[in-house]
């Protein structure tokens, strides 16, 4: 009798999976992870490394791990914020032994539509790339790879991810690199109410709606009409072209960054930087990739008559940087402001799944 029951018992929990969790060992598990991207266009997602609920949650555990850098003290959501954007609000993020960085951090978002670089010089051909560099630099994680994995290979709780995400608990950083990118390529910002306005669901106000058209208007030479120009470069579903450009912030002589020419040696590439995306742009100051700006005021001056000339200015600024520059009223500017204020997500800016694991 007692056997049957054992039986039974055991009959129950093999049938309801239910069996008490320590002694489950992990399997994999290449169940896919749907991705959810509204109306949003198909990303073209690399082939090699296919979103699977373990791939992410383990790379959502990398994003969050302390271990990564070499005293224990910052993860990668230290500097890439969920309430501020996936961005850092400090001009430049403090690195482990708080040394400061050179360059202000870059909101982690809709990376799965980014194809031409990451960081603000493009230097990472893909995410994977990029997600092992912080972990390196010395001003940030300041931590080797071998470091990293050691620290990871002595915690069950990762070898047993590594299974279920890749099969077995050989620890890599090629593997580290693909669990982050699945997990940054589901971090979709597309919820804004500029989305909802696009999707019919909210109106704007007047002055919002005057911005949005200030945004996507050309600038008129014979000034009848008025135009802000910004659609140019900040264009597409996520306000980038997603190239590298020159917006005016300094003459030759004041060129401190080079930019983009120091990937590619190319001196037409010089003080250039990636077009960043607007979305969560409220959410996300100082701006511009030394953070010089602190407010979206100071940006719009900028752009209204703050821009200069340079050897790679952007022609597109050719009437930013002319005499008397774009001419906007007060009224205008802050009519741009408040819609870029329509680019906030607070449903990204809150999500559960981009929050820390338990
Ligand atoms: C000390 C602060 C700091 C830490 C820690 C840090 N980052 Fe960053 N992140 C930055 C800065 C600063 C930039 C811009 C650097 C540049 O362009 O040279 C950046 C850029 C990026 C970008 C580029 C986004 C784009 O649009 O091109 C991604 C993605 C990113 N970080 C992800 C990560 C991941 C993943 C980790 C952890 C492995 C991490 N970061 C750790 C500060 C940090
Ligand atoms: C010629 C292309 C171009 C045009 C036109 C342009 N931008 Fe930009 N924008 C850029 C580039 C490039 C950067 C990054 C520059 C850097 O950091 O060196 C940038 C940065 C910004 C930033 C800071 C983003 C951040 O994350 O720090 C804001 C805000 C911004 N632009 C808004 C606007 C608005 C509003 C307009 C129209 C009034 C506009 N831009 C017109 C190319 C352009």
């Amino acid at each position: 009798m007692k056997n049957l029951y054992t039986l039974f018992t055991l009959t129950v929990l093999a049938m309801t999976g239910c069996r008490p969790d320590p002694i489950e060992p992990a399997v994999y598990n290449p169940t896919p992870f749907v991705l959810d991207i509204g109306d949003f266009p198909d990303p073209q997602l690399p082939a090699d490394n296919p979103l699977t609920i373990a791939g992410v949650e383990l790379g959502r555990m990398l994003f969050y791990e302390k271990d990564l850098s070499r005293d224990r003290s910052q993860a990668c959501a230290d500097c890439h914020i969920q309430q501020d954007g996936f961005s850092d609000i400090r001009r430049f993020s403090v690195g482990v032994e708080g040394l400061d960085g050179k360059r202000q951090a870059m909101p982690v978002m809709n990376l799965a539509w980014h194809y031409n670089g990451l960081f603000w010089d493009g230097r990472a051909p893909q995410v994977r790339d990029q997600a092992l560099k912080p972990i390196q630099d010395p001003l940030e994680m300041n931590e080797t790879l071998e470091g990293a994995i050691a620290k990871l290979a002595a915690n069950k709780k990762y070898r047993d991810q590594f299974i279920r995400a890749f099969g077995d608990d050989n620890i890599t950083s090629p593997r580290m690199g693909l669990a982050m990118e699945q997990f940054m390529f589901t971090m979709v910002s597309k919820d804004s109410k500029y989305d909802k306005w696009n999707r019919g669901e909210v109106t704007l106000t007047p002055e919002e709606e005057n911005g949005r058209k200030l945004f996507f208007a050309e600038f008129d030479p014979t000034g009848t009409g008025r135009g802000g120009e910004c659609f140019h470069c900040h264009a597409g579903h996520n306000f980038t072209n997603d190239e590298f450009m020159n917006n005016g912030l300094d003459t030759d002589a004041e060129f401190t960054d080079t930019g983009r020419e120091k990937v590619t040696m190319n001196p037409f590439d010089r003080a250039k930087f990636k077009v960043p995306s607007l979305r969560n742009i409220a959410k996300t100051p100082p701006y511009m990739h030394d953070g010089r700006f602190v407010t979206l005021e100071a940006v719009l001056d900028h752009y209204d008559h703050g821009a200069k000339n340079s050897s790679t200015v952007e022609f597109l600024m050719q009437y930013n940087i002319q005499p008397g520059g774009l001419g906007l009223t007060a009224q205008e500017k802050s009519d741009i402001i408040a819609f870029l204020h329509t680019l906030t997500d607070d449903v990204f800016l809150n999500n559960p799944a981009y929050k820390a694991p338990n």
